[in-house]
């Protein structure tokens, strides 16, 4: 299936050899329909991983998260961004750097939450140096809880986030691997999943 592929193609728009754009269905506008393909498409690869729980941070990942947690039939947890009013004591608390927006955001999420049983599939929409997905895995692991994987819309595979994850012993599971933005053009990896 080259669905996500193809929706790559027609709607997003190449900003420059870093940035892909995907405002009109992935990071603004959402479709549902795309979104639920996506969803089945992670349940499928994670199938076989008793998976407990799906985490993400806001916003966009809360869309593929959502349907991938109702797929799997198990809870979505998203990360907030702003520090909460709730005691620190009761958060677990991580700083993921941006470099693409250059900026630091305190993430955290509730330790009612997350627990040492939980088996927990990571998912986000993007891909770039792994500073999210090593957020939430550090996360994750405070609550001695275990990363099973980490699933991944699109991969900006020019950038070293998932060598980084992969060398960190996760498993990476992403829907469409990009080689390149150069010249304006998405080129993709070969063997994309969707
Ligand atoms: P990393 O986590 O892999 O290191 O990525 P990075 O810090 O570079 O990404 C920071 C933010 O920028 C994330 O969104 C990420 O989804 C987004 N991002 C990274 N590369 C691209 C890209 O090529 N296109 C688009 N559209 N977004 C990209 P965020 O700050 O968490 O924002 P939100 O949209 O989830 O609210
Ligand atoms: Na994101
Ligand atoms: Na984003």
């Amino acid at each position: 299936m080259k669905l996500l592929q193809d929706t790559v193609r027609r709607e997003g728009i190449v900003l420059n050899d870093q940035v892909l754009k995907v405002d009109a269905f992935l990071n603004h506008q959402i479709d549902p329909a795309f979104m639920l393909a996506v969803g089945k498409q992670f349940a499928d690869l994670f199938a076989e991983e008793a998976i407990t729980k799906v985490v993400t941070i806001e916003s966009s990942g809360i869309a593929p998260a959502m349907m991938t947690a109702m797929q799997l039939q198990v809870p979505l947890l998203f990360a907030r961004k702003h520090k909460s009013l709730t005691l620190t004591s009761d958060i677990y608390t991580e700083t993921v750097y941006s470099y693409t927006k250059q900026v630091s955001n305190e993430i955290t999420v509730s330790k009612k939450f997350l627990h040492p049983t939980d088996n927990v599939l990571i998912i986000d929409d993007f891909l770039a140096n792994g500073e999210a997905a090593f957020g939430l895995a550090r996360i994750v692991e405070q609550a001695e809880a275990r990363v099973a994987g980490i699933g991944i819309v699109i991969e900006k595979s020019f950038q070293p986030g998932r060598q980084k994850l992969l060398d960190a012993g996760y498993r990476v599971e992403s829907l469409v691997r990009i080689a390149s933005l150069e010249k304006g053009q998405v080129t993709f990896v070969e063997n994309n999943v969707m």
